[in-house]
């Protein structure tokens, strides 16, 4: 494992180090960026904006921003200021995100829901979206406004789409994969796409490094359902166990319910919707049981094989070996 120094948020041990450390002076300028532009004179919104955006987190997304910008060509100005706005759209639907999963944990810190409350939460949200949409603004096209406004409406219908399944245990592995695909995927997407585009890209470049987000950010969000059952919370640093709590069928539970005999499907389903904390120990032995844990690290696998292959058309460079890595990374995470 590598242990050259890092930025702020990623820790000396993590296996992202050494492609954090490729674009350590970018990272620093997006940090600059966002605590610029998120202060306040008014002492009780500069504090939430502090704590809510500038500490912690992998800063993944930006990352995704200026790793396609150098895959393709030259980091650009523009490609500072895009990467701030997406980490200011990505951690506004975490803010909101924590709400709706009643998480008392974020990035190691108590979340802006427990530490404050509720409202706060969504308002520091509303503050993240709008200053994140007014800064994309000052970019002299239209075309990171129109793509990232896409995406966020994609993200905020996936977690509504997520909303009005809680309970829905005959949710398919396919409508969960659309889900996941809004929620998560298509804000990573958007990331490799804009880094590509405001590199100068061509056409098919740009297609190449989008799908690459798409197919990475599928797997990102099963490796986290996963760890979302079977993760630490002292590494990830969140509330863990909120899917099964809040009864969101994530890959192992609707594996679980396709591949079951129908006396163990009767028990799933009781366990599943049972409201006592006492119910996620045997859920998860019946995950390790009927191997869906398992099922679902491959097909984490799977879509992490596919966004690496979409780099093979790519001329080689250190920033697609890192683009490479970051597949690996995404499927074997602990954090
Ligand atoms: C968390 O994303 C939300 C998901 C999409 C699973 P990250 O794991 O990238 O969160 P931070 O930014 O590092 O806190
Ligand atoms: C939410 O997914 C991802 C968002 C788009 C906000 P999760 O609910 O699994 O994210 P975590 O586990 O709370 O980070
Ligand atoms: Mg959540
Ligand atoms: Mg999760």
């Amino acid at each position: 494992m590598t242990t050259v120094a890092t930025p702020y948020h990623v820790p000396l041990q993590s296996p992202l180090a050494a492609i954090y450390a490729s674009i350590r002076d970018e990272l620093q300028q997006v940090e600059q960026t966002l605590r610029n532009q998120l202060r306040s004179e008014q002492s009780y919104v500069d504090e939430l904006c502090r704590y809510g955006c500038l500490m912690g987190g992998k800063r993944l997304r930006p990352a995704l921003v200026l790793l396609s910008a150098k895959a393709c060509g030259e980091i650009e100005t523009a490609h500072l200021t895009l990467a701030a706005v997406l980490e200011m759209v990505h951690t506004a639907t975490l803010v909101h995100d924590d709400v709706l999963d009643g998480a008392t944990t974020r990035r190691h810190l108590a979340t802006v829901n427990s530490r404050w409350d509720n409202e706060a939460s969504i308002l520091l949200g509303d503050l993240l979206f709008s200053q994140a949409f007014f800064l994309a603004s000052s970019l002299d096209d239209v075309f990171a406004c129109r793509a990232i406004g896409r995406a966020a409406n994609l993200v905020c219908e996936g977690e509504l789409r997520q909303k009005g399944t809680r309970g829905d245990f005959q949710l398919s592995e396919a409508e969960y994969l659309t889900i996941i695909e809004a929620k998560t995927a298509e804000l990573c997407a958007c990331s490799c796409l804009l880094g590509a585009h405001y590199a100068g890209a061509e056409a098919a470049a740009r297609q190449r490094l989008e799908s690459y987000g798409r197919y990475l950010g599928i797997a990102f969000q099963i490796a986290d359902d996963i760890l979302d059952i079977v993760g630490r919370e002292d590494t990830t640093g969140k509330s863990l166990g909120t899917d099964l709590q809040q009864q969101k069928p994530t890959l192992p539970l609707i594996r679980l319910l396709e591949i079951a005999d129908a006396d163990t499907r009767q028990r799933v389903l009781h366990l599943a919707t049972s409201e006592a904390e006492t119910a996620q120990a045997p859920l998860r032995d019946l995950f390790h049981r009927f191997g869906t844990l398992d099922y679902s690290q491959q097909q984490a696998h799977h879509y992490a094989a596919r966004a690496a292959s979409q780099l093979d058309a790519l001329p080689p460079s250190e920033a697609v070996e890192h683009l490479h890595t970051l597949t690996e990374f995404v499927v074997r995470r602990f954090a």
